[in-house]
């Protein structure tokens, strides 16, 4: 058999443990083995592709492979799971900028006379160079090394504007023209473009926003590898950034969805930068019920049955291992105990699902908004753990408020509500939430793994 037969059939081996890899990514049962598996497709068709090219020096691959397994290794190892949106982040960029220099360097070494093979360079350096500053700016606005607000300015569609003629006038002087400036200025051109793009498409995002931004940014990483592919030829490289794209965009729209925002609203509202005057303010509301843990655990010791709501402040606090324990003392003590996830909980797509899973919490427990909001008033106590603008309430009843049509769980209609978070700070949204001030609604005020130790504390007497 000859080497590129072996080659493709080898790479549609590495396509399918791909495909079937992200399938059994869509559950939280699977996804530890879908990781496996489409890791080790990546793996088979790296192999395959260096035995196939004529490589120029194993010693550079050798030196980048080490390099490479150390950042990984640090990252996997190190990064704290909140901070797995930053992580993403430099990752995407990391890909974009990869796509722009394979790009590049075809560019210098081919054949400028070949529209195709032009347009294929042009896609990758422009959308590798978009998705590589895009990407660090977005890593900046997460980890708040640059303000997390969004920065409007006025002329800003005027400079928008003008950028997009420039990038396309280049594109036209690549593909057809090849005048006015040579092949090495145009190149430079083009890559300056986009990086100038890349910044001023996420700097009027709002830092709250930048996970979706990610997810986009993820998905243009695997376009660009995509039109990598093209440029170089390779199939699996343009299946595989097909996938990355198609599947980052996938997501955007799910997290869009979830917010009920469109995407638009999304990049280009700027979303956070003006306060929300739709609700009422605090004294509007009345006043809060405070509870302190020994007659919260009165209280939940006579429950039958109780709904965990976790969302962004048990990531902060960590307490996903003692929420599990007080999850079993309550079931030890006779309730019934379900852990209702929000999509949107917490700052990344599975945010609650990676801390539970952590924690040993088994997938039969978890259960969703629609599952649980129908039968909500048969439910004795709701705990809402760092939760916020998924347990508001306005996002049902308030047709002015940012967050109005957004699915959440209804965690006021059960009879008991306590929330568990610090102060009476507001969430992601920057909005406040009528549910602390509602008659059912008891607020522990503190730090949530704190709260929940001492809970446990109380149940093992
Ligand atoms: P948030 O609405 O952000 O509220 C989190 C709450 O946790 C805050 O009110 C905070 O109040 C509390 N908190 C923080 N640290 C705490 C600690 N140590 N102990 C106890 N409480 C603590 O969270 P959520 O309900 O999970 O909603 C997520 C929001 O993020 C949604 O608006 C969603 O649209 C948005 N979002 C999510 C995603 C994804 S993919 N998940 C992506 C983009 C945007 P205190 O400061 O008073 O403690």
């Amino acid at each position: 058999m000859d080497t590129s037969l072996i080659v493709n059939l080898t790479y549609i081996a590495a396509s399918i443990f791909f495909i079937v890899g992200l399938k059994m990514l869509g559950s939280p049962e699977t996804a530890r083995r879908g990781n496996l598996l489409s890791s080790s497709g990546m793996l088979l068709a790296v192999v395959v592709t260096l035995l196939d090219q004529n490589i120029i020096d194993y010693r550079y691959i050798a030196g980048a492979l080490l390099a490479g397994s150390l950042v990984g290794y640090f990252a996997a190892t190190k990064v704290k799971m909140t901070s797995m949106p930053e992580m993403v982040a430099i990752f995407n960029g990391f890909g974009g900028i990869a796509s722009l220099l394979v790009g590049s360097s075809e560019y210098i070494h081919s054949s400028l006379n070949n529209p195709a093979l032009m347009g294929a360079i042009y896609l990758t350096v422009l959308i590798g160079g978009v998705t590589f500053t895009g990407s660090l700016i977005a890593y900046g606005k997460l980890s708040e090394v640059i303000s997390g607000r969004p920065f409007l300015y006025k002329g800003q569609q005027f400079v928008n504007g003008l950028l997009l003629i420039s990038i396309l006038l280049v594109g036209a002087n690549m593909l057809f023209v090849q005048e006015f400036i040579t092949p090495n200025q145009t190149l430079i051109l083009l890559i300056v473009l986009a990086f100038i793009l890349g910044v001023l498409f996420v700097i009027p995002i709002g830092g709250a926003d930048m996970p979706v931004v990610i997810a986009l940014l993820n998905s243009f990483s695997g376009l660009a590898a995509c039109a990598a592919g093209f440029v170089i030829t390779n199939n699996v490289l343009i299946v595989a950034g097909a996938l990355v794209g198609a599947s980052g965009l996938i997501l955007t729209n799910i997290m869009c969805k979830a917010m009920n925002r469109s995407l638009s609203n999304v990049l280009f509202s700027g979303f956070g930068a003006v306060s929300d005057t739709s609700s009422d303010s605090e004294e509007d509301q009345g006043e809060v019920s405070p509870i302190n843990a020994q007659d919260a655990y009165l209280i939940l010791e006579a429950a039958t049955s109780v709904l965990i709501v976790p969302g962004y402040g048990m990531a902060v606090a960590q307490a996903q291992h003692a929420v599990r324990e007080l999850g079993e003392l309550l079931e030890a003590n006779g309730a019934e105990v379900k852990y209702a996830i929000h999509p949107v909980a917490g700052r990344m797509p599975g945010h609650m699902n990676v801390l539970l899973a952590e924690a040993n919490v088994s997938y039969d427990v978890l259960v969703e908004p629609e599952d649980v909001n129908p039968i909500m008033d048969t439910v004795d106590v709701c705990m809402v753990i760092g939760a916020n603008d998924v347990v508001n309430p306005d996002a049902k009843d308030n047709e002015g408020s940012p967050i109005y049509g957004m699915p959440i769980i209804e965690v006021d209609n059960s009879k008991t509500v306590f929330v568990l978070k610090r102060s009476m700070a507001s969430g992601f949204a920057g909005i406040q939430n009528p549910l602390f001030f509602k008659s059912n609604s008891r607020m522990l005020f503190g730090d949530a793994k704190e709260t929940v130790s001492t809970l446990v504390s109380e149940f093992k007497g």
